[in-house]
């Protein structure tokens, strides 16, 4: 059996989850109130890989200050800064150093998958082929990578976003490669968007006559590229939380179901209908937290209701008479009932901010 290393991505732009990655990485945005990128590291180390590299960008200093060194994960964690976010291939090439001939795991920084790699990664490093992707069904497969099938389960043909649908088997983003990727990348050329395509490389393998299988996956699997899909992968996970009391919660509060209340996190007079997560430091007085909400550290909620959302660290909401819901909101977001006249909404929005009012 293979000893594989794990390729993690987390460079690359974010420009759909502006404003929050206007400053921040997308890797780090929380998913029940643990980082995205989090959930590949454990995944890959679960799945027997420690040895990992980490691609970064123009966001590096704060994925490596939440990434540090690795050992938290069991991992030992090297990171690959890459010049610019040229494409997924790029990120192989600029890996290429660091991997040497070894076969590895490309896992994808905003990809989330639930139950893990463990059988996939056993797959590969048992075989002697030179790729394995995974694949899920979906409907719109013109927004990912998409795999056509030869009638055994082989992959024939991968085109990235293709206007016309040739299957609806779109390509997950964790790819398994073998060292002959990097007889391939050298003759990558820029795809229209300008970067190295992983689809090219991959059918460079195919067409140089190696081995190239594929998995269907029938887990959960969500690109956290845009709010929804946030929400979403945000909305497995909490279903998947237990009941856990570390904070002070009293008793004119009611805890229904599966609620997390970190140690730290203050609940007053309030309803807080599971699945829910509190953060360390947050405070939460006459309010409603309804199911499927994740309210990150440090937080101030008082006279809200607030569900199927996401509030990152540090953020206050005060007063507001709507119900919010699925709403990713982030850190340091003051959102308050305005005592000024004449009535009206006053915003200050950072760009490609998206509100919807009643
Ligand atoms: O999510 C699966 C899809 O991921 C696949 O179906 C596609 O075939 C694949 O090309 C990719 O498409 P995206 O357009 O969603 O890739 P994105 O630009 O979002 O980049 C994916 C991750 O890799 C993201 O965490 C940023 C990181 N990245 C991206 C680029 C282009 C890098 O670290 N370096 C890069 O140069």
């Amino acid at each position: 059996m293979r000893k594989l290393k794990g390729l993690v991505l987390a460079g690359g732009k974010g420009s759909r989850l502006r404003p929050l990655t206007a400053t921040g990485a997308k890797q780090l945005v929380p998913v029940a109130n643990k980082p995205v990128l989090f959930y590949a590291l454990e995944q890959l180390v679960e799945a027997g890989i420690d040895e990992i590299g980490i691609v970064t960008g123009d966001t590096a200093a704060q994925v490596e200050a939440a990434v540090g060194d690795g050992a938290r994960f069991g991992a030992n964690v090297t990171y690959l800064p890459q010049a610019a976010p040229l494409g997924l291939a790029h990120a192989i090439v600029t890996a290429r150093g660091w991997l040497g001939e070894s076969a590895f795991c490309m896992f994808l920084g905003d990809n989330f998958l639930m139950g893990g790699i463990a059988d996939h990664t056993r797959r590969f490093a048992e075989a002697d082929w030179a790729g394995q992707i995974l694949l899920k069904r979906v409907a719109d497969p013109a927004a990912f990578g998409v795999a056509v099938l030869d009638g055994g389960g082989r992959v024939e043909r991968l085109v990235e976003k293709p206007r016309e649908p040739l299957s609806d088997l779109a390509v997950i983003g964790v790819y398994y490669l073998g060292p002959e990727v990097h007889a391939v990348t050298p003759h990558l050329v820029p795809s229209a968007r300008g970067e190295l395509e992983i689809t090219d490389a991959i059918q460079g393998l195919i067409d140089a006559g190696h081995e190239v299988r594929s998995s269907l996956v029938a887990a959960e699997w969500i690109d956290t590229g845009k709010k929804d899909d946030v929400l979403e992968a945000n909305r497995l996970v909490l279903a998947t939380l237990r009941r856990r009391v570390d904070g002070d919660v009293d008793p004119d509060t009611t805890l229904v179901g599966a609620v997390v209340v970190e140690a730290g996190a203050q609940v007053r007079g309030s309803t807080v209908r599971g699945p829910a997560i509190i953060g360390a430091g947050t405070k939460i007085v006459d309010s409603y937290v309804g199911p499927f909400t994740a309210i990150g550290e440090d937080c101030d909620l008082s006279s809200c209701e607030i569900e199927h959302s996401i509030v990152l660290d540090r953020s206050t909401i005060r007063g507001v008479p709507q119900r919010i819901a699925d709403s990713l909101i982030g850190r340091e977001v003051v959102l308050e009932r305005s005592p000024l006249k004449p009535q009206a909404i006053r915003l200050m929005l950072g760009d490609h901010s998206v509100v919807g009012v009643v």
